[in-house]
């Protein structure tokens, strides 16, 4: 009647053809990783031919054996390759082998994260493995975390619960009851010049507008200006506004630059604000012994945003948002009869939708549950720190060549920098470093970044690989350099 077993059950059948699909997919895997570029496939217009479909949804169904060969001629080749060196555009990780496995279970087993009874052992993993999160970033008793979709609604959710906090402890105002006060105008969020645009965003979001958002400039590390936030929070509280926020950047998105903690705590201390840490890149730091140091100040901070689809090498999605004081967590808390009742929790089963602004979630913290206690302690330390070393290598040796110049030191491992023309203008310089990155990627099979730094075109080692050696990355430099 149907083309094949439908589902894995108890059944030796389903079992057998489960096993055999999946290891045809696994062959077709191992398959297509026989070159060790970045990108091999074919450039935007030519995809879009291959990949268009007569129809979606044929009369009469294809098969497996069909859409297996048709992932492997036409979709396999044409993936980015985030495990080849030679991928280090954006904060896009390889995952590590045993993450892509336990993304098997997280499907075939497709527990909820919404409710106790749709994910008992998931919720009680979910449940310990924030608990250590806490404990890992700094958090004391009482903190408390949730896994999210993302950086971008991890940002959302810290902030939020800063409005509301803010809104219910300054103005006696239960926005979650009422809505916006009527001084919502007045609301005001910092964030540094550098920061991730999803807080500028979360500020729409939250129904402020952008303009509740204010950009603080960074100084000569690319740091936020700690007098600076300082004075505008002064002559906004002077013009009558109402700041209520600064959300700090642990690991900017293009620099990997790291804002003063211990100085925005304190001035948020002294003027009542909370302080919201992003970070959804700097967050692997604190795993490596050698470079924890430079994330210090993160367990002081009212939320936390820490991705583990970033530095932590699992595949998208994996992210958290953590919170100082669980109360907090009462912005997302709303009872449903059908879904979180109240008594559930008086009875021991825990809803964690109570925590969460998406309803149906994935098991994302199977992924940390089971890499963090299989490789260890020492093995996730070396994993981060060969990553931040390669970045401070590729720095130390583009600086002193004079065909290079560079951003700024990383505190990460991200390298900005360009190359430049034997002769010509900025606006030469710009040319080559923009047609240098579509060469590199179309012809060489290598993705690198490209960003603006003093109003002109920079290029950027995003190093997330810790496969990456010293002579991988030289390999890439002096094919640049070729190419001049
Ligand atoms: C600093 C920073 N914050 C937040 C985000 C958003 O994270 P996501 O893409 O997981 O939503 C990014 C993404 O690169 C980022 O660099």
């Amino acid at each position: 009647m149907f083309q094949s077993d439908l589902f894995l059950t108890r059944t030796p059948e389903s079992g057998k053809v489960f096993a055999r699909m999946t290891e045809a997919v696994l062959r077709a895997l191992v398959g297509s990783m026989d070159h060790g570029k970045a990108y091999a496939g074919l450039p935007p217009e030519q995809l879009r031919k291959l990949l268009q479909l007569p129809e979606l949804l044929p009369d009469q169904g294809l098969g497996f054996e069909a859409l297996l060969d048709e992932l492997k001629e036409k979709v396999l080749p044409n993936m980015v390759r985030p495990d080849s060196t030679r991928c280090m555009a954006h904060l896009h990780c390889p995952a590590l082998m045993e993450t892509a496995v336990m993304e098997l279970v997280i499907g075939a087993f497709n527990q909820s994260m919404d409710s106790w009874d749709q994910a008992p052992a998931a919720t009680e993993i979910e449940v310990e493995v924030i608990r250590h999160l806490c404990r890992l970033f700094g958090y004391g008793e009482g903190s408390d975390g949730v896994f999210t979709s993302g950086g971008t609604q991890s940002n959302l959710s810290g902030l939020l619960l800063a409005r509301d906090w803010f809104c219910r402890e300054k103005l006696h105002h239960d926005l979650k009851r009422h809505g916006l006060p009527p001084e919502f105008r007045k609301l005001r969020l910092y964030t540094s010049e550098l920061s991730h645009f999803s807080v500028e965003k979360s500020a729409h979001l939250m129904g402020l507008g952008y303009d509740a958002c204010v950009k603080i400039p960074v100084d000569e590390k690319l740091k936020m200006d700690a007098c600076a936030l300082e004075k505008r929070i002064e002559s906004d509280l002077k013009a009558g506004l109402l700041p209520f926020c600064v959300a700090a950047t642990v690991g900017t998105t293009d620099f990997g630059s790291i804002d003063p903690l211990p100085e925005l705590r304190k001035i948020c201390d002294r003027y009542g604000l909370w302080l919201h840490a992003d970070a959804a890149y700097g967050s692997g730091a604190v795993l490596s012994a050698k470079y924890a140091s430079r994330a210090a100040g993160l367990g002081r901070c009212d939320s936390i945003t820490a991705d583990f689809h970033k530095m932590f090498l699992m595949p998208v999605s994996c992210s958290v948002s953590l919170i100082r004081s669980a109360r907090e967590f009462d912005t997302m808390t709303l009872h449903a009869d059908y879904l979180n009742r109240e008594e559930d929790e008086e009875e021991g089963y825990t809803n964690l939708v109570n925590k969460s602004m998406q309803t149906t979630r994935r098991f994302d913290a199977l992924k940390v549950w089971f890499s963090f206690r299989m490789r260890g302690k020492e093995e996730w330390s070396r994993i981060i720190t060969t990553c931040i070393d390669n970045a401070s290598f590729v720095y130390e040796t583009l600086e002193k060549d004079p065909d290079f110049e560079t951003a700024v030191p990383p505190e990460l491992s991200s390298v900005v920098f360009r190359l430049l023309p034997p002769k010509g203008s900025q606006e030469d310089a710009d040319d080559l470093n923009r047609r240098l990155r579509k060469t590199l990627m179309h012809k060489y099979g290598a993705i690198i970044g490209q960003t603006v730094w003093k109003d002109r075109v920079f290029l950027k080692f995003t190093l997330l690989n810790p496969r990456q050696t010293r002579e991988s990355l030289t390999e890439v430099l002096e094919l640049l350099r070729s190419l001049r």
